[in-house]
């Protein structure tokens, strides 16, 4: 699978411009703010229907343009798939594939399947526990429809729980009995998330480790702690355990929605311990295991966008990780370069098709 084409008319920076594509490696290079990841952001679209980095649409209409319009053509075997993607000012967001506009945006997710790289997943090391479990709920749901409804289910339950507690505590009263109604569904469903998780990280972890080491050239050693309360025992115990503390504090204190992932470089956390370029190495491995996970249950090759990659990395770890993606067992790439000749260089000698593009003001043209 692969994007062939794509046109963009007021998105963003483009007041308009139409591009073909190699089915292997697209670099894309020209200085700050010209609209390298502009064009990464477009492609995005066309996958998710929605930009990586703006949730709101119209925002991401050249300013004072009345609409922006995204097409694409993906190759899917032999048959093209025309992605259409339109908004106009103050108007919902129009869909298409092969000019049938969808009901539900949630139908075409998954289609095109894709990976983005990009500076800002470091908020995966800087943030809170919240990101790193959004990170891995959004992996396993990809695979795991059961996971994603026990977990919505489970998010319901856990309000219905606190909003009680705060009832008793504001009543001055507390009924066992009706918290024992919403007990017994967070712990069916709290272990059920629980059992899932951990299986995928035991899974995910040899591959996470195995692209770390790729790219570090087995430098150092890295790994990933599921920490959660479920740890030490059955949820069931747990939670009564913590019974006079929920109460005291109005709300659940245990449970899978306290679960973090601890990321580690030689036994040490690495928001401490680690180089900016250790970290961002971790990052990409995070993502390439992500890309083999999808890969694998999509039997197809994910598009993958790398994102401002050369920023904080060093010349060896850029070359192992270019000669990583741009082997066969990976996709269509699209990167973006401020430096002009680096990425041209680094292909020069592989036997990869490429094409380079120079961004300059809203204008991309090949090289
Ligand atoms: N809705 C919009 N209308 C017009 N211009 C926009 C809009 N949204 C963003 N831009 C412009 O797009 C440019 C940023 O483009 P982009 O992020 O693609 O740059 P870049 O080439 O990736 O730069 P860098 O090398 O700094 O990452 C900025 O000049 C910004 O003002
Ligand atoms: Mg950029």
């Amino acid at each position: 699978m692969h994007l062939k084409n794509i046109s963009l008319i007021n998105f963003k920076n483009y007041s308009e411009t139409s591009l073909n594509f190699s089915n292997q490696i697209n670099c894309f290079t020209g200085d700050n703010g010209e609209g390298k990841t502009n064009i990464l952001d477009a492609i995005h679209y066309l996958s998710f229907c929605k930009s990586f980095f703006n949730p709101i649409d119209s925002q991401n209409i050249l300013h004072q343009a009345p609409f922006f319009v995204i097409q694409g053509t993906f190759e899917n075997g032999e048959t093209p798939e025309e992605i259409y993607c339109g908004q106009k000012r103050n108007q919902k967001k129009q869909f298409k594939r092969n000019k049938k506009e969808y009901q539900r945006l949630a139908d075409h997710i998954g289609l095109f399947p894709l990976v983005m790289i990009s500076p800002s997943d470091s908020e995966l090391i800087t943030e809170g526990s919240e990101s790193r479990r959004k990170f891995l709920d959004s992996v396993i749901s990809q695979f795991d429809k059961d996971y994603l409804e026990n977990l919505i289910n489970y998010n319901k339950v856990l309000s219905q729980r606190n909003a009680l507690l705060k009832h008793f505590a504001h009543k001055g009263s507390f009924d066992k009995g009706s918290l024992e109604i919403w007990d017994i569904q967070l712990v069916e469903l709290g272990q059920k998330v629980y059992e899932t998780r951990k299986k995928f990280i035991d899974a995910f972890l040899p591959i996470f480790q195995k692209y770390y080491e790729l790219i570090s050239g087995g430098k150092e050693t890295v790994s990933i702690v599921y920490n959660s309360h479920l740890n030490n025992g059955e949820y069931a115990v747990i939670l009564d355990a913590a019974l006079n503390k929920d109460r005291i504090l109005e709300y659940t204190t245990v449970g899978i929605h306290k679960d973090d992932l601890e990321f580690k470089l030689s036994d040490f956390p690495i928001k401490k311990y680690a180089s900016q370029g250790q970290q961002k190495s971790f990052l990409i491995a995070l993502k390439l295991g992500q890309y083999e996970y999808i890969k694998h249950i999509k039997k197809t090759n994910p598009i993958l966008l790398l994102d401002d990659i050369y920023d904080k990395l060093d010349d060896n770890r850029v070359r192992q990780l270019m000669e990583l993606v741009s082997h066969k067992d990976f996709g269509q790439l699209f990167i973006t370069d401020t430096h002009p000749n680096r990425l041209a260089e680094l292909f020069k000698h592989t036997a990869a098709d490429h094409k380079i593009f120079q961004v300059k003001n809203g204008q991309a043209s090949e090289i």
